[in-house]
């Protein structure tokens, strides 16, 4: 019999919709990726950034999952992204982002249920993740699923900032 932690665990948050799904990234996503989640970026910038994750993603240290949706014509439009980071007991998620027309419909928790088991899968004990005084909405978002304060971040020149812990155990 699942103890009732593990069972929540493997509960799906919020449905999200039903042709948006998961996998790694890989390289030919970057663009896409660019496209629809950091328009503003410059392209080269983000293309040695998403590059340098993906090596690091080879080498086991973290996981760079991307959201996608199938359209009218079959093909698959990258709808969002986010990294879960390898620790020695507690992951970290990272740059989790959802392209504004998708928002509100589910798939930021997605993310966060289906990195939440990859890393208790993984022998994580706990998942951290940080999020800006400012954004409400996402500290909101986190706290239903379970994160809880772990502690402040003020350092010089950033804007202040919570780290949220969600125990796996
Ligand atoms: C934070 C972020 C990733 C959340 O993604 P999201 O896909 O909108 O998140 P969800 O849909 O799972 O949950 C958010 C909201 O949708 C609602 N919701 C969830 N499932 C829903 C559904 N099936 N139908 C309607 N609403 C739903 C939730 O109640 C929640 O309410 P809110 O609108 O008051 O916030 C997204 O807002 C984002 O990319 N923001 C910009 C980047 C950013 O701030 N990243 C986080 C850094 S810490």
């Amino acid at each position: 019999m699942i103890e009732q932690a593990a069972w929540e665990l493997f509960q799906p948050v919020v449905a999200y919709p039903k042709n948006v799904h998961f996998r790694a990234a890989s390289l030919p996503d970057a663009t896409p990726f660019h496209t629809a989640c950091y328009p503003g970026r410059n392209l080269a910038r983000f293309g040695v950034r998403f590059r340098h994750s993906l090596q690091r993603q080879a080498a086991g240290k973290l996981i760079y999952l991307v959201a996608l949706a199938v359209n009218e014509n079959d093909r698959d439009k990258i709808v969002g992204g986010g990294k879960l980071i390898r620790g020695e007991k507690v992951f970290e998620i990272v740059d989790l982002i959802v392209a504004p027309a998708w928002r509100s419909q589910g798939i930021g928790a997605g993310f966060i249920a289906i990195m939440l088991r990859l890393a208790r899968d993984a022998g994580a004990s706990a998942v951290e993740i940080g999020v800006l005084h400012e954004n409400r909405r996402a500290r909101a978002l986190y706290r239903r699923i379970g994160f809880v304060e772990a502690r402040e971040l003020n350092q010089p020149g950033k804007k202040p900032a919570t780290i949220l812990r969600r125990p796996l155990s």
